[in-house]
Formats: C-alpha cells, sequence, structure tokens
C-alpha cells in the first residue's frame, strides 16, 4: 500500500506503537517512580475503540504495529484485541504485528500470541543476576522472566531482548549476555536511557553508558561488522563475526536517528504523541468518539502527523539531563 501519511520532513508513517496500559507489574527505576498513580479504568479507550483506531492506521498505511504498555499483557482480555488486529495481517494490510514485553505473563500467553499472527518478541531484560533483577525492577522476579522467555521459544516466537545500558549496573555483565543470547539465539539490542519522567533523585548522566562504548567493548572480544538491515525500528545492527549474531544499537544520544523517523504512539486514553522526546500530543478520542464514521478521526489524524516535529532534543553533553520529558516511559511504552 502507498503510505498515505507523510510528515513535514517527508518522511512517511508507517509504524504505529500502541501502548494499551498504563499500568504494569514492574516499577523499573528508569521508567516508572516507586509510587506511581494509574489512570482511572474509565478514562481508557475499551478494546472495540482501540480496534477502530489502529484499523484507521492501518487504512492510512501503517504497515507495522506493536503493543507495549506500561505491560500490554496486564491489560485484561488483551488477546481479544490481538486477535482482532490478525485480520490486518490475514489481508496483507500489515506487515508485522508484535509487542515490547517485560516477559512475566509470557508463559501464560506465548502461545495465544502465536496463533494471533505474532512471530516476534522483545522483551526488556537488562540482567541475569536474581538480585540485580530485583533491584532496578523494584517489583520484578527474574525466574518468572526466563520462564516467559523459555515460553515464547517453544512457541515458536523469535525473542529479542531489549537491555538499557547502565553504567555501573550492567556494564560488567557485556559479554555474559552476549554469549547467553548467542547460545539461546536471541537478537540482543542495547538502548541509551533516556531523560524521561520525573528524575527524583534519579542520577541519568551518572547512569549513563554510551552504546559507542558497549560496542568497543565488544570490539576487544569479537569482530564487529555494521550491517545496513534495517527492521523498521531505530536500532542500528551490527554482527559478531566469531558467534554469528546480531546486535542492536538504539543511540538517542549519541546519534540522533530521528532523520529517518517513521512511527508515532498512541496512548491508551487516545493521545497521539508525534515523538517519544517532545510534549506535543494530538488528542484523537474526542474525533474519535464523536461520530460514528471515521471521518473525524481520520481527518485528526492526518492534522497530527503535519505536526510532526523533527526530533527530540535529548542531550547529555553539557553534563545536564536537557532535553528531558516529563511524562514516565509507561505512558507511551517507549
Ligand atoms: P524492532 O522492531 O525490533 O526494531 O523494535 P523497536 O526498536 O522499534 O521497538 P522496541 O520496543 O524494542 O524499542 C526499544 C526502545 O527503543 C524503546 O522502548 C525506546 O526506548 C527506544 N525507541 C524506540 N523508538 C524510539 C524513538 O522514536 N525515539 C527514541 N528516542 N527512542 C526510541
Ligand atoms: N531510557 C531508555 N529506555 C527505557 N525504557 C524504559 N525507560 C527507559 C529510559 N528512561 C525501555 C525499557 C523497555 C522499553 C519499553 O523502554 O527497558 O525495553
Ligand atoms: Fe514496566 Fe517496562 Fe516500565 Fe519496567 S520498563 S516498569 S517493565 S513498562
Amino acid at each position: 500500500m502507498t503510505p498515505q501519511l507523510i510528515d513535514p520532513f517527508a518522511r512517511a508513517i508507517t509504524y504505529l506503537r500502541v501502548s494499551v496500559t498504563d499500568r504494569c507489574d514492574f516499577r523499573c527505576v528508569y521508567c516508572m517512580s516507586e509510587n506511581m498513580t494509574f489512570l482511572p479504568k474509565k478514562e481508557l479507550l475499551t478494546l472495540e475503540e482501540l480496534d477502530r483506531m489502529c484499523s484507521a492506521f492501518v487504512l492510512l498505511g501503517v504497515e507495522k504495529l506493536r503493543i507495549t504498555g506500561g505491560e500490554p499483557l496486564v491489560r485484561r482480555d488483551i488477546l481479544t484485541f490481538f486477535r482482532a488486529m490478525s485480520r490486518h495481517l490475514d489481508s496483507g494490510a500489515l506487515k508485522e504485528l508484535t509487542l515490547t514485553t517485560n516477559g512475566s505473563q509470557l508463559a501464560r500467553f506465548a502461545g495465544d500470541l502465536h496463533a494471533a499472527g505474532v512471530r516476534r518478541v522483545n522483551v526488556s531484560l537488562d540482567t541475569l543476576d536474581p538480585d540485580k533483577f530485583a533491584r532496578v525492577t523494584r517489583w520484578g522476579r527474574l525466574p518468572q522472566v526466563l520462564r516467559g522467555i523459555d515460553a515464547a521459544r517453544a512457541a515458536g516466537l523469535r525473542v529479542k531482548i531489549n537491555a538499557v545500558a547502565l553504567k555501573g549496573f550492567n556494564e560488567d555483565e557485556l559479554f555474559a549476555l552476549t554469549e547467553w543470547c548467542a547460545a539461546e539465539d536471541m537478537d540482543l539490542t542495547w538502548i541509551e536511557v533516556m531523560p524521561m519522567g520525573d528524575l527524583g533523585n534519579e542520577d541519568r548522566i551518572g547512569q549513563y553508558w554510551p552504546v559507542s562504548e558497549v560496542r568497543a567493548q565488544l570490539a576487544t572480544r569479537y569482530s564487529v561488522t555494521d550491517l545496513a538491515h534495517r527492521t523498521g525500528g531505530p536500532a542500528r545492527y551490527v554482527r559478531l563475526e566469531e558467534t554469528g549474531q546480531q546486535i542492536g544499537f538504539i543511540t538517542p544520544l549519541t546519534h540522533n536517528f530521528c532523520e529517518s523517523c517513521n512511527r508515532v504512539r498512541l496512548t491508551c486514553t487516545g493521545e497521539l504523541y508525534m515523538c517519544l522526546g517532545q510534549e506535543d500530543m494530538a488528542d484523537l478520542r474526542a474525533p474519535l468518539r464523536a461520530s460514528e464514521s471515521d471521518a473525524p478521526l481520520i481527518e485528526a489524524i492526518h492534522k497530527a502527523i503535519g505536526l510532526k516535529p523533527k526530533g527530540h532534543d535529548f542531550d547529555y553533553s553539557r553534563q545536564r539531563a536537557d532535553g528531558q520529558v516529563s511524562r514516565h516511559m509507561s505512558h507511551t511504552g517507549g
């Protein structure tokens, strides 16, 4: 399908990330505060409304749909929504239906997700040490996530591990995580920590481990080859020749990838964020609810895409967390 959503910088918007809940069963330190207040359930779009929203985007040329949260698998009846979206896979309009998850509920859902047409999941996991895992997620338990990952693979889902690169936290696990992913045939992506949410007493500059240093560290042990291959996300990939595995780097701080941005984010209340790193958003819930016809919604989507900014302003170079966004990451699911 020819993309119909073209932003002011001539970028085609073909990737929609949908946060289906702001809730989560973990409290990762870089994502949420310990005492989060969540949205009252009545504020949420219903699953039928989420279906209408996503279907409108698919009609407008979106080919990749990633379900996020909070933790998407804690939303009640979420499988109904995945099953509904699989009709867009069947029609060929959607090329990929996928999710980003903390893995805690995968043991329960993996088989049904595969049956709904999901072929790949991204699981957030920063450490293989159970104590460190409990510390960084505050509420999470590592064995539960490892069981979830096993279940996903057994169900035929390809797993990508997303690790936030955290200085003094998982630096010493670079090779352990790399080798574990190689042995289990999983992809691994490192993400630079972004200044989002109420930083409170979190020291983002102190936590910041530039992914360029991750790459340099890897090069001390492996031959690292840059790859041109893209998945339609912001990651750039390399191959480690000795293991043959692929490693991704998401570098909002050291390298700005915004020029090739192809995505927007819908929250569980129907706000459309045109950029992860900016405060601007457009309300799509009002036009959705205004009419049984999708015409006002489609008009509002076009208008919002016309306001997509050039990129984020995250910057640590002045030894401050510049370009900070007050929203927590869980609001838009990364
Ligand atoms: P693939 O389809 O596997 O390439 O996934 P993806 O990278 O598109 O999605 P994923 O949810 O795994 O994204 C990983 C993380 O990258 C997100 O949670 C964000 O932290 C970050 N990220 C994704 N998109 C953007 C973006 O547009 N801007 C910024 N600054 N960060 C992003
Ligand atoms: N900076 C970078 N990545 C983050 N994530 C959550 N908060 C941040 C942050 N401040 C990641 C999670 C998960 C994805 C949804 O976003 O680890 O992989
Ligand atoms: Fe939950 Fe993911 Fe945020 Fe951790 S990073 S609190 S798992 S939404």
